[in-house]
């Protein structure tokens, strides 16, 4: 990876601030975006030296800001090896409680911000014949209640890249679904309730989970050894395997699980 162009995007938090270290620790120049741009700046120097990194405001949801991202990084590193589409949102309401503006930002930013950077990066990837990531989740293959924007948008976002790999197959595009499991990140501070507010607090405990860094490392070798699809965490796995053997019984299961959750959306 070493002088490859790496953009990722969410890079203020979580998985993308790992990943941006990872790509960065081993010698890749990193395009850090997200909108927070001054937090983007303090975390920059923890990601490379400033001649290796470049950070970029972006609303992923935004089709101008995508494109402005991708010219950004083209004009000053001269193309791009691997965009990470990484940017995310989640939510925890059950449907008939929901405004669906809610289900409109989750697939806004999850699908749609996926969309909108690989539709603008796609030339330079094919030039380079890079790599193409979109980062989903376990709740991408089997759905959880009380996530339908989340599910929904990654279940979307799998048949989008599960459909650019096949339009690219004989042009040397990688396409890597990547697909962690539970993570410590804020990404359920951050998750929106029925009205659209932020929950504020995690009903799980973050400690306990994998870690932010664990979950960039894999994914650094999964672009490294140009895989297609990777799922994380030992229960992301098995969840994925029953979901597609035992549907019905992945259901109720998947019910007991999560009316076992701190403030379940069933109680
Ligand atoms: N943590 C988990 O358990 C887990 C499991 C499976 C999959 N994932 C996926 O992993 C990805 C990263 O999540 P995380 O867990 O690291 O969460 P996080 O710590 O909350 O980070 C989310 C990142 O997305 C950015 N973001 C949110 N809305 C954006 C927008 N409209 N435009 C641009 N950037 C935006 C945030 O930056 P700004 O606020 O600065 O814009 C932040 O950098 C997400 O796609 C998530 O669905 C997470």
């Amino acid at each position: 990876m070493r002088d490859k162009v790496v953009i990722v995007t969410g890079a203020s938090s979580g998985i993308g601030l790992a990943t941006a270290r990872v790509f960065g620790a081993k010698g890749a120049k990193v395009v850090m975006a997200a909108r927070r741009l001054d937090l983007l700046e303090r975390l920059a120097p923890s990601v490379a030296p400033a001649d290796r990194v470049l950070c970029v405001p972006c609303d992923v949801t935004r089709e101008e800001d995508c494109r402005a991202l991708v010219e950004k990084t083209v004009v000053r590193f001269g193309g791009i090896d691997v965009l990470v589409n990484n940017a995310g949102i989640s939510m925890r309401a059950m449907f008939k409680d929901l405004d669906l503006k809610v289900l409109h930002s989750l697939m806004d930013v999850n699908f749609w911000g996926t969309v909108n950077c690989s539709k603008a990066a796609l030339p330079y990837l094919l030039e380079r014949r890079g790599s193409l990531v979109g980062v989903i989740s376990i709740a991408g293959y089997s759905a959880l209640p009380a996530r339908t924007g989340y599910s929904a948008s990654k279940y979307a976002v799998r048949g989008f890249l599960d459909t650019l790999r096949i339009e690219h197959l004989k042009d040397g595009l990688n396409v890597l679904v990547f697909a962690p499991g539970y993570t410590a990140s804020n990404v359920r501070n951050a998750a929106l309730t029925a009205d659209g507010s932020p929950q504020g607090e995690t009903p799980l405990e973050e400690g306990k989970l994998m870690s932010a860094e664990a979950c960039a490392e894999r994914l650094y070798r999964a672009v490294q050894h140009r895989r297609s699809q990777v799922t994380l965490t030992a229960l992301g796995r098995l969840t994925v395997l029953f979901h597609r053997l035992f549907p019905r019984l992945t259901d109720r299961m998947t019910y007991n699980f999560i009316a076992r959750e701190a403030g379940s959306p069933f109680q």
